[in-house]
């Protein structure tokens, strides 16, 4: 059942699911050390997370990272990064796991605050990669599908902090946020 504020659904959750699986073989694939240290962005990045980690093979410890930015209108805000586990990050092989990448901007804020925390390498695992929209260019490491530049919800990824419940990764009906219907 597709929720009726979906325009369209853009990746379905057996597409998702298979995706997924083969990015948890490449990350053990390319494992730096036997132990992994997943690091999810909250919030949007918590379904990727949960569904990435128990495809793992090898050894992986989990852990999460908030980043909001509060900006004004159109200006780009200040990025607040705050680790939630700060002392699982020194010395360990980090996995950074988002739900997209969009201007890159998060992202970039994210890997700068965490190589200061010094783990012994950092890499990135990004589901959806919303390439026409960026402006800071970052090191993507796993990536999931590219997408087009729309408003997606489901899968983690919210408008006004719902949808992100839907198992599919779905367009979001223009009504939805341009109000009128
Ligand atoms: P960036 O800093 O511009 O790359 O922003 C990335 C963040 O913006 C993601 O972690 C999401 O929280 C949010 N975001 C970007 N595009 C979408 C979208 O299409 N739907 C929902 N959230 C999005
Ligand atoms: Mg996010």
């Amino acid at each position: 059942m597709v929720d009726p504020d979906i325009d369209h659904v853009l990746l379905s959750a057996g597409e998702i699911e298979a995706r997924v699986a083969a990015m948890a073989r490449d990350i053990d694939r390319r494992r730096e050390g036997a132990e992994i240290t997943a690091v999810g962005v909250l919030t949007g990045g918590f379904v990727f997370l949960a569904d990435l980690v128990r495809r793992l093979r090898g050894p992986v410890r989990v852990g999460f990272v908030r980043a909001a930015s509060y900006g004004e209108g159109t200006r780009p805000g200040e990025l607040t990064v705050e680790i939630l586990t700060d002392r699982e990050i020194e010395g360990r092989d980090v996995l950074l796991v988002e739900d997209i990448v969009d201007t890159g901007r998060s992202l970039a804020g994210l890997l700068r605050t965490l190589a200061g925390h010094r783990p012994r390498s950092l890499r990135t695992a990004v589901l959806l990669d919303k390439k026409a929209r960026r402006e800071v260019e970052v090191p993507l490491d796993h990536v999931g599908f590219p997408v087009p530049d729309e408003f997606l919800v489901g899968y983690g990824l919210d408008y006004a902090g719902r949808y992100r419940n839907l198992p599919y990764v779905g367009v979001l009906r223009r009504s939805v946020y341009e109000g009128g219907g």
